[in-house]
């Protein structure tokens, strides 16, 4: 049975949701201020520079009790998804003003292995009980959690297919696989991650724009559109490619620089020359952490995903599986000998499975055994 606080910090993991698209690289945070067994004011992490999910909440009190708000806030307990920040950073110390306000116990999701908030606030005299529905919120900022410890983004790899794992036909053709319904919903998981990635091969024979084409996601504050990245190791894209062209920027990772007509901002190249002819994924990665990238989604073709399991750096994958077979011109989604349970010698764990239109998704977990076999 769920008991009163787990409750409170469900509902500040509800609160949370509404950062998804817009705190990055901040981590994603909710906050519910409760006084007497309400709540009082609710908060979330805005755009960088903006306020965090504790003032947010401070604010709301504010608002909703105007005169009375210090006395609501005096003596009242705040749930936060995340350690409260105790260092200056675009923002002030959020711990300042939760001690400031009188505010006088804390419950804790997760901590920020960045911050000292605990300790201030203890030392401040605040009761704090930390690791209250921890598994929950380290999960919901696991990109965050991911730049921060692994030094690289949380890698989600998106395929879509047909029933015998084709994701396109090597005689060409038809774009589009799976249903209109499924692609909207690939705009969400774009509108979520702070980049794409993608192989020139996949320019050359799609012309992909790699935007988030949602309107209801682009009306929020904010950047809507994903950073975008191809690997591409002798600059083989011509220069009319959308890519290239849309204004929006893209950063191409080659293996030697020669002069090209589109090299020139927003367009941006990038030496990360790796040991075969091919880009460095190792030094892709630690760009992308220097970018504080918290969250990576993969749109390629066989020949980048593949690159990208052999170095077990997918920490999920997302089919849409049409049901279509194509048959023996078929690509399929990776070069090794693959389903949707296995992969060369990695196993995937389902996580979910639901029905979009006609297509099915499956989000998987790679299990790569510990021992490199
Ligand atoms: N259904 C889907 O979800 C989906 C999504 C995307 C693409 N596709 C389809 O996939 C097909 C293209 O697949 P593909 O396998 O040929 O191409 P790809 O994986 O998109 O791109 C591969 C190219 O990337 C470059 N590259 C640079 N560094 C690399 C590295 N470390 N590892 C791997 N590649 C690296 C290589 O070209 P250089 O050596 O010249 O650099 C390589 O040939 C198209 O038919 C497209 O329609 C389907």
């Amino acid at each position: 049975m769920k008991d009163l606080h787990q409750e409170h910090m469900l509902s500040a993991l509800s609160v949370a949701e509404k950062a998804r698209y817009i705190a990055s690289p901040n981590p994603m945070v909710g906050a519910v201020i409760v006084k007497d067994s309400q709540i009082i004011g609710t908060g979330f992490t805005h755009t960088p520079g903006s306020d965090h999910a504790e003032i947010d909440a401070i604010k709301d009190v504010y608002k909703k009790f105007k005169n009375e708000a210090s006395q609501k806030l005096n003596n009242s307990s705040i749930y936060v998804t995340l350690e409260p920040c105790s260092k200056q950073g675009r923002t002030p110390a959020c711990t300042r003003a939760i001690i400031e306000e009188g505010i006088k116990e804390i419950y804790i999701g997760s901590k920020d292995p960045l911050q000292e908030g605990i300790e201030e606030l203890q030392k401040a005299g605040l009761k704090v009980k930390s690791g209250l529905l921890e598994d929950k919120c380290t999960e919901f900022n696991r990109g965050f959690f991911s730049r921060i410890e692994r030094k690289r983004p949380f890698i989600t790899c998106k395929i879509a297919c047909s029933e015998d794992g084709g994701i396109g036909l090597t005689t060409g053709g038809d774009k589009w696989i799976t249903s209109k319904k499924s692609r909207e919903d690939v705009h969400k998981l774009r509108a979520a991650s702070d980049a794409i990635l993608t192989g020139v091969e996949t320019v050359l024979a799609d012309n992909p724009r790699l935007t988030v084409r949602d309107k209801t996601l682009s009306k929020l504050e904010g950047e809507i559109h994903p950073r975008r990245y191809v690997l591409d190791s002798s600059l083989r894209m011509q220069g009319n490619e959308h890519l290239l062209t849309d204004g929006l920027g893209t950063t191409i990772f080659c293996n030697d620089l020669r002069t090209v007509s589109y090299d020139k901002p927003p367009i941006k190249i990038v030496k990360a020359p790796g040991k075969s002819k091919r880009v460095s994924l190792q030094k892709v990665m630690d760009y992308l952490n220097k970018e504080e990238c918290n969250t990576l989604m993969i749109e390629a073709g066989s020949k980048v995903n593949t690159s990208f399991i052999a170095s077990e750096l997918i920490d999920e994958i997302i089919f849409y599986i049409a049901p279509v077979k194509l048959g023996k011109d078929k690509i399929n989604f990776s070069e090794f000998e693959s389903s949707f349970s296995k992969i060369g010698t990695i196993d995937l764990e389902l996580k979910e499975i639901s029905k979009i239109g006609p297509d099915k998704k499956l989000i998987t977990k790679p299990v790569y055994s510990k021992d490199g076999t």
